[in-house]
Parts: C-alpha cells; sequence; structure tokens
C-alpha cells in the first residue's frame, strides 16, 4: 500500500506485526521531500535521527546537535509525511541531565514537533528515564548496541555485544527497555545470532541496523541507502542509488551550459509585447 492511502501506524500496530510476522521498514528522514518520498514508497515508520548532524550539517559526529536542530528538521518532516508515524530521535544530552528534562524535551518533540514517538539511545541505564516519559503518555524507541551519543565509551563505532558478557548485558538492556515501556527497540551493530536472541526473547519489535535478518524490522539512514553521504559506508548498508553522483552530474552539464551561453534557452525566457520593447529602445 503506498504511503498515501496509508493509515498512520501507533505503537500497538508494530507490536501486531511483529506478531503476525510482518516486517517492518523504517528509514530516517532529515526534509520535507526525502519525507514525502518515504511516505510514497511505503514505509512503516520514519525515523529524523540525530544521524542529522553527520548527513545533513556536516559534522563529525551527533554529539553536536541540538533540540533546535532536531525540531527545524522534525517539522519539515512532519509536514511531508503526515499520514507516516514520525519517531525523533533525543540528541545529546537532552535526556540525560535529569528526567524533568527528558519529559519535558520529549514533550517538546511530541506536543510541538507533532511527533508520534521519541527515541533514546542507551540501556538498562535509561530505563527510569524511558518509563517516566512512557508515563507521561508520550511512545518510546530504546536503541540499544552501537549508540553513537556514546561511542566514545563503546571503543568508537565498532560492533557491540560479541563478548559473552558483552551479549548478556544487550540482552538485559532489551529486557530493561521493554519492562520500562519502550514500544520498539532499535538494534544497532550487533552480531545476527545475537539480534536473533533478542527479539525471539521481546515481546516488543527489534529494529536492526546491522542486526541481521532476524530483527522484527530495519531501518537505515536515508543518505546511505540512497548513496548521497559520501565520507563512509558502513558494512551493513545496502546502497539501492547513487543520488550524490546524479546530482554533481546535474550541476556540472549547469555550469558548463551557463558558461557555454546554452542556457537559458528560448523556452526558459519570457517575452513582452513588441511595441513596448521599440518604445523601450527609442529610450535609451
Ligand atoms: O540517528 C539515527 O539515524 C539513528 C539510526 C541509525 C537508527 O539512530
Amino acid at each position: 500500500m503506498k504511503g498515501i492511502d496509508k493509515k498512520k501506524l501507533l505503537p500497538d500496530n508494530y507490536l501486531e506485526m511483529k506478531q503476525e510476522g510482518k516486517k517492518i521498514a523504517m528509514v530516517t528522514a532529515y526534509t520535507y521531500y526525502q519525507a514525502m518520498a518515504a511516505q510514497e514508497a511505503g514505509v512503516d515508520i520514519i525515523l529524523v535521527g540525530d544521524s542529522l548532524g553527520m548527513v545533513e550539517l556536516g559534522y563529525d559526529s551527533t554529539i553536536p546537535v541540538t533540540m533546535e536542530d532536531m525540531m527545524i528538521h522534525l517539522k519539515a518532516v512532519r509536514r511531508g509525511s503526515p499520514n507516516i508515524h514520525v519517531a525523533a530521535d533525543m540528541p545529546f544530552l537532552s535526556f540525560s541531565v535529569s528526567t524533568e528534562k527528558a519529559i519535558e524535551n520529549a514533550g517538546a518533540f511530541y506536543q510541538k514537533g507533532l511527533a508520534d514517538s521519541v527515541k533514546i539511545e542507551g540501556g538498562a541505564e535509561y530505563a527510569g528515564i524511558i518509563n517516566s516519559i512512557c508515563k507521561a503518555g508520550i511512545p518510546v524507541c530504546a536503541h540499544i548496541g552501537l549508540t553513537p551519543q556514546t561511542s566514545a565509551l563503546l571503543g568508537g563505532l565498532k560492533v557491540q555485544g560479541k563478548t559473552l558478557d558483552a551479549a548478556k548485558k544487550l540482552i538485559d538492556d532489551a529486557i530493561a527497555v521493554q519492562e520500562a515501556g519502550a514500544f520498539m527497540v532499535v538494534v544497532e551493530a550487533v552480531p545476527a545470532a545475537l539480534a536473533a536472541i533478542i527479539t525471539k526473547k521481546l515481546s516488543i519489535p527489534t529494529i536492526g541496523i546491522g542486526g541481521g535478518i532476524s530483527c522484527d524490522g530495519q531501518v537505515l539512514v536515508f543518505h546511505d541507502m540512497v548513496g548521497l553521504y559520501k565520507r563512509f559506508t558502513p558494512k551493513f548498508v545496502k546502497v539501492y542509488a547513487n543520488v550524490y553522483d546524479i546530482i554533481e552530474k546535474a550541476i556540472e552539464e549547469y555550469v558548463k551550459d551557463v558558461k557555454e551561453g546554452n542556457f537559458p534557452e528560448e523556452k526558459h525566457s519570457f517575452t513582452m509585447k513588441k511595441e513596448i520593447i521599440d518604445e523601450l529602445n527609442g529610450i535609451i
């Protein structure tokens, strides 16, 4: 079913999809047009990720992203995809300073940005905060495994949960965020076998990004999957198009046309009455 005909999905619908074995397709978006395309393409959920910082704003990491940055892009995405569930990523320090601040910021996305849910990076250590936001009436998607906001403490942007202890900790994290009330959990960069165990253990859907085939759904960063982000492409990305190359070629052709006097053509120009032109020519 195309996005325009779709009914916006709510947390219970994702639970049903898991129970019925229907896969959930999530993609990130940051602008009006990206959101429109995602809606038309029939995604089940859009994430306004704080990956915004890297793929749209040109930062080296997600750390500098602010609530204000997120809000501008969340509102644009909302306008582009009125029929799709939009989850908004809580940026660095927007939820970890205090429970009050976390509820206030999640509330701003939900109430003023019109997000349908918020996403929080972190496992068991954030269960209390996730629970408080849920209790305030705001659906929460959790995010475990590789959590880019704290990647400096995780040894960099690398696969998580490879040792027995680390794997057990991730299973505990998954259970903790479910018990805290999260309706969905993103599982990033963990071995496929571990993501499969987590998926089996949880009643809420798991959304993999580098989590293998067994997750209940998948998410990719828009720019990675359409070939717009040139700095690096993680192993878990499937690149479906080379949009950057198409854009670059189009601009290159435009520059050439301008320099060689081939643009604009008559069809791109406006006309006016001959007698006015003659009169104007008489004046000068
Ligand atoms: O910020 C983001 O885009 C994310 C996805 C990678 C899940 O958190």
